[in-house]
């Protein structure tokens, strides 16, 4: 359980920038999206550190090519994105363990003096990935911002005029609904300014069953189960919740008419659950599910013009051979 404020005087590098401890309790936002008519779990509620660290556990299997690929995109190109961006400032959306980023950072401390902002929700994973950065890049001042997307954005927005890179990696703008995905691209261009830029990753459409492998557990292994699983388990702690692990069965599917991926716990069996924090029970008949996952695909250019019409122009794109994923620079115009 994050204790907010307990600690801070231990971690002066780390300042939250949300409403303090209310936004893993943030009743509204949680209800509302389990009322939908097919109940949802919103995503960053996925990622406390437990969930973090089964996220990790998903980037290693040998299915799941997303990060894999993306790495060494980065790995290869690392030091002409740094020479674009400029470096300077870097602040990072949901930055996690932030191991990719590294291979950006150090190119970036070839450059100049750089200080690294990463937001993300877990104030335990800005503790372990800052320790960590800080031993492999001695050079490098780290600043955790403690709380959602908008509320990092909002601090940046009322903080120093100095230029900012935005990363957004992990193909993560995809995994939001339409309406938040307008709303956060808005978020980022407020924030920034003429020649700020915007480094932001896409997964790119391609065959159904490349998703359906890609998102659902290889024989053998349980890290999506592990993963989705986990949503239930939050909810339990956190709003008093009795959902029964047992009685859920994950699985994955592409839509290719909209290009979604979505994760869902399906039940198994009749049953209602009650979430007392929430007010809240949920009855369940078997098949019915409950949404713990969107991963939207996309379409390379109507996904540059989609970005390009909030405020930015392409400067530069890396693309791996097969055209399976993209990393896409922009500057806000
Ligand atoms: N953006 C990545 C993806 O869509 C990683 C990710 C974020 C993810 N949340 C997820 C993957 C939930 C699976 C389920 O693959």
């Amino acid at each position: 359980m994050l204790r907010p404020g307990s600690r801070e005087a231990g971690h002066p590098d780390i300042v939250p920038v949300d409403d303090e401890a209310a936004f893993w309790d943030d009743h509204p936002a949680v209800l509302a999206c389990l009322r939908e008519p097919t109940p949802r779990i919103p995503a960053w509620f996925g990622y406390d550190v437990l969930g973090s660290q089964l996220f990790e556990a998903i980037t290693r299997l040998p299915t799941y090519y997303l990060t894999r690929v993306e790495r060494r995109l980065l790995g290869r190109h690392a030091a002409e994105i740094a020479d674009l961006i400029g470096c300077g400032r870097v602040a990072e959306l949901g930055s996690g363990t932030a191991k990719k980023t590294r291979l950006l950072l150090a190119a970036c401390l070839e450059h100049r003096p750089t200080t690294y902002l990463p937001i993300d929700v877990s104030r335990e994973m800005l503790e372990i990935s800052g320790a960590a950065l800080r031993a492999e890049l001695p050079g490098l001042a780290v600043q955790g911002l403690w709380g959602r997307y908008e509320a990092g954005l909002e601090w940046l927005r009322n903080g120093s005029r100095e230029p900012v890179v935005v990363v957004f990696l992990g193909s993560n703008l995809g995994n939001s609904t339409p309406a938040e995905r307008d709303a956060l691209l808005s978020d980022i261009a407020t924030t920034l300014q003429p020649g700020d830029r915007f480094l932001l990753s896409a997964d790119l459409q391609k065959a159904a069953d490349t998703f359906e492998t890609c998102y659902n557990d290889p024989p053998g292994r349980s890290a999506f189960a592990e993963f989705r699983l986990n949503h239930l388990t939050h909810l339990n702690r956190r709003f008093g919740a009795d959902f029964v692990l047992d009685h859920f069965y994950p699985r994955a599917h592409y839509d290719p008419a909209t290009a979604v991926v979505e994760g869902h716990l399906y039940a198994t069996e009749e049953q209602s659950a009650s979430l007392p924090a929430l007010g809240l029970t949920l009855h369940l008949q078997p098949g019915e599910s409950i949404n713990v996952g969107f991963s939207a695909k996309f379409h390379r250019p109507r996904f540059v013009a989609d970005v390009a019409r909030r405020g930015f122009a392409l400067q530069a794109q890396w693309i791996d051979a097969v055209w399976q994923y993209g990393i896409f620079l922009f500057h806000r115009t």
